[in-house]
């Protein structure tokens, strides 16, 4: 749905950190394990917190850390207000947010915002027949007859009544009211019940018990599920709006990333940051495919091909066309990120070798918005295949969760447990990539992604805010070359995907010189303004538009 930025959120500008912000996300479980118990930690985050710095990171997104009884990962919470003991204590988190700020690293958590984990005290509250404070923080029919509601679930308690859930079947639905209750069905509360007004307070608790703590924000998990009964999106705006201007007043360093994969709708809700994701608006399946998608067997089932194909049967305006929408409609107001990865799709080297990733990095680190790393995918982690669930991991999430590769040692560095204690098993393969080998090499992809966030860092018109322009990118065809420019400085990027060799011909490139040699498979004719390009290449040129 189009919709431009709220006029009465205007006036809020994402906090200046974000102008120079490049993030890692951390899948906690499987980033390091300092106790033996197969399962990562807190003091693991910390021990490698100069690492991160060295990379060229800034900021930490971690999973959710918060007591639960894990089965989906830690996105069923049962206390909002704990650290899970497996990660550590409140003292460990202290230290975490402590030493990060010491490198001048910000720590964002998780937040869980739109379901509980049927465990959490006030779900099993609510599910009494007796009626009490927390009966109306869950979203429960009248009646468990109510057979006509079919995506609600009947007979978890001796409530008289079905409940909503949010995602899995264990993850109720939290009741942040209805926009447009449906008379017929009184059980929808609107928004202003006050039981609804004392859950959305709660909601701010949360955020403040954390801030408080020192965490410069948040990833907000289903951030657009949150208000129900609300076609045309004003509830759901109106909840993130009230957030954002209580932030804005208290807390004006803090940011609100969303999962919501649709950024003009998420930034004009207040967010500062969106990703574009494997769902909701295609911009980013369109230029990376769904992962499995590519899988041959997948093909006919996903559409048309990505652009990122050795085949080169992609089409750069697909992406475009949705991308620069959102890009135009958020710029100044708010960021768009678009992720190497996430815990809740493949890998990218599921279905590609390392010389393609770097390509895909090279573009991915020099768009507008901001950088975000998921751990592993540094060195070119692989996607594991046929792995059992973890957790509620299931199929095409499993593979992608898999232990953090630091040495050739045991586990690969991850933990020095028993390997059958694992919380999911390291790559079997004879020499998976590890960070200790690729730090001593200069041509890994680890320096790459160092390399390429140093330029980001050196020169602006590179970074999160400068301008973005196509320059060449032409319906059905290869490479896609763009332009980032800020204060007179202007780069062009050039980028083939496929394998391809292939030769453009543009007036400016008489001016291009190669800002850091950083693929050999290239090479500029000035006299004649060709760019050649070897099949799966890119390069980085600083130009002179008065030529
Ligand atoms: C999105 C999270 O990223 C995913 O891992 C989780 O299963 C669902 N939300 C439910 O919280
Ligand atoms: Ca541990």
């Amino acid at each position: 749905m189009k919709k431009p930025i709220n006029p009465e959120i205007a006036c809020h500008r994402p906090p200046a950190w974000l102008a120079e912000a490049v993030f890692y996300q951390i899948y906690p479980q499987s980033f390091l394990d300092t106790n033996s118990d197969g399962i990562g930690d807190l003091r693991g985050i910390i021990s490698k917190l100069d690492y991160l710095w060295d990379l060229g990171v800034t900021a930490l997104w971690l999973g959710p850390i918060f007591e639960s009884p894990f089965q989906d990962a830690g996105y069923d919470v049962a206390d909002f207000y704990k650290i899970a003991p497996r990660y550590g204590s409140l003292s460990d988190f202290r230290s975490l947010v402590r030493e990060a700020k010491r490198r001048g690293m910000r720590v964002c958590l998780d937040l869980v915002a739109g379901h509980t984990s049927v465990h959490h005290p006030w779900f099993q509250a609510s599910a009494s027949s007796k009626s009490n404070k927390h009966s109306n923080w869950y979203v429960w029919t009248k009646s468990a007859w109510d057979a006509h509601e079919t995506n609600f679930i009947r007979g978890f308690s001796e409530r008289d009544g079905s409940y909503l859930p949010n995602f899995f079947y264990f993850q109720p639905a939290l009741n942040y009211g209805y926009k447009n209750p449906d008379p017929q069905k009184p059980w929808q509360l609107p928004v202003t019940h006050p039981d609804v007004q004392a859950l959305r307070e709660e909601l701010r608790k949360i955020m403040k018990f954390w801030l408080d703590l020192g965490v410069s924000g948040f990833r907000v998990d289903m951030a657009a599920s949150l208000v129900r009964g609300d076609d045309d999106g004003a509830g759901i705006e109106e909840l993130w709006h009230s957030y954002r201007e209580w932030l804005d007043r208290d807390y004006p360093e803090a940011v609100l990333i969303s999962e919501w994969c649709n950024p003009q709708r998420a930034i004009s809700a207040g967010f500062d940051i969106d990703f574009l994701i494997h769902f909701g608006e295609p911009a980013y399946n369109a230029l990376l495919g769904t992962p499995w998608g590519d899988m041959p067997e997948n093909k006919a089932k996903h559409g048309p091909p990505a652009f990122f194909n050795r085949e080169g049967t992609g089409d750069i305006q697909r992406f475009l066309d949705n991308y620069l929408e959102h890009h135009r409609a958020t710029s100044g107001q708010g960021y768009i990120s678009l992720p190497t990865g996430n815990h809740d799709f493949p890998r990218h080297r599921r279905t590609r070798d390392e010389r393609e990733i770097r390509v895909i990095f090279a573009m991915l680190f020099t768009m507008p918005g901001i950088p975000f790393i998921y751990y592993g995918d540094e060195i070119g982690m692989r996607y594991l295949e046929n792995l059992t669930a973890k957790e509620g991991s299931y199929q095409n999430r499993t593979g992608s969760r898999t232990p953090m590769q630091w040495t050739n040692g045991k586990n690969c560095g991850f933990s020095t447990a028993d390997k059958k204690m694992l919380y999911i098993p390291v790559d079997p393969s004879p020499q998976p990539p590890n960070a200790e080998s690729q730090l001593a090499d200069d041509q890994s992809l680890i320096h790459l992604v160092r390399r390429l966030l140093g330029l980001r860092k050196k020169y602006p018109a590179l970074g999160n805010t400068a301008e973005f322009e196509p320059v060449y990118a032409k319906k059905g065809k290869y490479p896609f070359v763009y332009e980032r420019r800020l204060d007179g400085a202007c780069y062009w990027i050039a980028i083939n995907p496929s394998e391809k060799e292939l030769s453009i011909k543009l007036p400016a490139l008489a001016s291009a010189e190669a800002l850091e040699v950083l693929d050999c498979n290239l090479s500029v004719t000035k006299s004649a303004s060709t760019l050649k390009m070897g099949g799966v290449s890119f390069g980085i040129f600083g130009v002179s538009k008065t030529q």
